[in-house]
């Protein structure tokens, strides 16, 4: 199995926009096995292929509820509810932060599964939340950025101890 390790904020490749894979090969199932090792030993309910150091987008997701654990190539999200709702969301890559985010409560999302099959999901409560922040990770995006005025200001301090250059190594 490859050996990854966490990035995290500061790490230019958390802003990239990750490349679409062309299709399952071994190596990219390989790479899934190694983020799902990688997520439980930081115990996180998601993890993205970029947190790991690899600008492609992947996916896994366990929010710890039987039968909600996945692992998606190209996730797209296909639709989302109107309803919103807020969760305190915090970021293996930006441990020690929390913040609400609010986000649409209830989704689809289509992908390819490990095995190569095209799924489409409905997810709603947190398994919606934790998909929809990993999507963002491979565009780049980070909770942080969904924060609210107030809710920045207070994290600010924190966040400016991931900027510093010998953190992101
Ligand atoms: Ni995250």
């Amino acid at each position: 199995m490859k050996k990854l390790r966490l990035r995290y904020l500061g790490d230019p490749v958390l802003r990239k926009k990750a490349r679409r894979l062309n299709k399952v090969t071994p190596g990219v199932r390989d790479t899934i096995a190694a983020m799902w090792d990688l997520m439980e030993k930081a115990n996180g309910v998601g993890l993205a292929a970029p947190q790991a150091g690899l600008s492609q987008r992947i996916i896994v997701v366990d929010t710890r509820e039987p039968g909600e654990r996945y692992a998606l190539v190209n996730p797209e999200i296909t639709w989302k509810s109107e309803e919103t709702s807020p969760l305190s969301e915090g970021c293996l890559s930006i441990p020690g932060v929390e913040g609400e985010v609010i986000r649409p409560s209830q989704i689809r999302i289509r992908g390819i599964d490990p095995e190569g099959r095209e799924v489409e999901i409905e997810a709603n409560q947190l398994l919606a939340k934790v998909f929809q922040h990993e999507v963002d990770h491979v565009n780049g995006i980070l909770f942080i950025d969904h924060l609210s005025e107030k809710d920045m200001k207070r994290v600010e301090p924190d966040l400016e101890r991931f900027e510093a250059p010998a953190l992101s190594k």
